[in-house]
């Protein structure tokens, strides 16, 4: 594709931290350049219609599994950035359970090197916080500080081990805006369940892993952040005691943040009833009540983030027993639609909060100076163009994911996304994908 020096984008309302105002938004080398209402248009200026649309800074998502290196037949960093374009995304921080793991500065290197050559949207490196995930020696935590990582987790697997926990959080302290991220799951409590405990998996006859597993660990490690001082983010938080903890570690003033995924306030365990492995995911899918508990999380600003937890799996994977699935589910093209249609439609969230949610508070997580800047002459055109009204349905065979396995296939939702702009340049226009 040629590179576009110059656009405007006409029409629309702009929606980002300063707050909303309708304005065209012209880009010209990377950056906005100049924002206000009607815009003259340059004879050889092209121009993105952006009527009855918002445009907001990118969305950036702190959790993508893009299976680049090790399971590429489930996603690659090329179709997972497609994917995330798609969905309105700008930057996404890649998960480390690939094979081999992000542990060390060479695979790190190559996974920076193959995101920012696909170009379809930033990608960012997470690094382990222990050598292969295992739990036990710290990874080579400096080293790929030094790469740019500043997310350190072993997700997929909780840091089980209280000890090395504490270790990686004095070392992250020295790292100037590291977090370490928990996957918040004692396994010794969730070990051999596939569903959350509790009502359903009594009556599905199913083991249940139970909230309890989530909470422990996230009461242990706010206990971890209070005496070391390091930030700690909770991923996919999924249980109503975790928003309670959370809230009360805010409220001592302490650097925690957590992140939820849109299928923890969209859906209920009671979606398993059909033993469908669609809906098998870790932590796994819990109560109403802790739906509801996470939408007022959101609402009041407990939770920082939503971020997607998109676990691509195959089909072949993904069609087997319930029981022997891998756990995940696809989350990058629907998440701001799941968004929109579950929590800012019935009034739960103002649309401009939604995209703190998706933009600029997990931008700021991340440390990613380029996202979720205010729309902005000087800022970088890192943007999504979207219709909030658009409805649509969701059909698993037309996603741009390698994966299949979306549990929101055949669902109508509202908030399509039309054209994103990656650097200054449309990645998608009309909703497809230019590269
Ligand atoms: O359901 C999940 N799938 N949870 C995780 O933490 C890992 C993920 C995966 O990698 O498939």
């Amino acid at each position: 594709m040629r590179a576009l020096r110059e656009l405007l984008i006409t029409g629309g309302d702009v929606i980002d931290e300063r707050g909303t105002r309708r304005a065209d938004v012209r880009v010209r080398d990377g950056n906005v350049v100049e924002v206000g209402p009607d815009l003259a248009r340059d004879a050889d200026e092209q121009s993105l219609d952006a009527a009855g649309c918002v445009v907001s800074p990118g969305l950036v998502d702190l959790h993508v599994h893009l299976r680049e290196p090790g399971d590429e037949e489930a996603e690659t960093i090329e179709t997972g950035t497609r994917a995330a374009a798609r969905g309105g995304f700008t930057a996404v921080v890649a998960m480390p359970n690939t094979r081999p793991a992000l542990d060390d500065a060479a695979v790190v290197s190559s996974v920076l090197a193959t995101g920012a050559a696909a170009g379809l949207c930033e990608v960012v490196s997470s690094g382990c916080i222990t050598v292969g995930r295992a739990g036990e020696q710290l990874a080579p935590m400096g080293e790929l500080y030094a790469l740019g990582v500043r997310i350190f987790t072993d997700d997929g697997s909780c840091v089980a081990s209280a000890g090395v926990m504490r270790r990686a959080l004095e070392y992250a302290a020295s790292l100037p805006g590291a977090v370490v991220a928990q996957h918040a799951e004692d396994e010794t409590l969730a070990h051999g369940g596939h569903m959350h405990e509790g009502a359903w998996s009594s009556r599905l006859g199913i083991p249940g892993r139970p909230a309890v597993a989530e909470t422990v660990i996230v009461a242990r490690d706010i206990e971890l952040c209070a005496v070391t001082g390091t930030p700690v983010h909770f991923l996919h938080c999924s249980a109503a005691g975790t928003v309670a903890l959370v809230r009360a570690a805010k409220a001592r003033g302490l650097p925690v943040t957590a992140e939820v995924a849109p299928h923890h306030f969209a859906l209920t365990d009671a979606c398993c009833e059909g033993f469908d492995p669609m809906f098998k995911v870790h932590p796994p899918l819990r109560t109403r009540t802790d739906v509801e508990a996470i939408r007022e999380g959101l609402a009041d600003g407990t939770i920082d983030a939503i971020a997607t937890d998109h676990a691509p799996h195959t089909p072949e994977a993904k069609e087997r027993p319930f029981e022997e699935a891998p756990p995940g589910m696809l989350g990058l093209e629907t998440a701001l639609a799941v968004t929109i249609t579950e929590l800012v439609d019935p009034g739960i969230l103002a649309l401009e909060d939604a995209l703190a949610l998706l933009s600029w508070r997990p931008a700021a997580i991340a440390g990613l100076a380029g996202q979720g800047r205010p729309v902005e002459p000087g800022n970088p055109a890192n943007l999504v163009v979207f219709d909030p009204a658009h409805e649509w349905e969701v059909r698993a065979d037309r996603l741009a994911s390698r994966a299949r396995n979306t549990p929101f296939d055949g669902r109508t939702l509202r908030g399509r996304v039309k054209h994103t702009l990656l650097g200054g340049a449309p990645v998608v226009i009309d909703g497809e994908a230019t590269r």
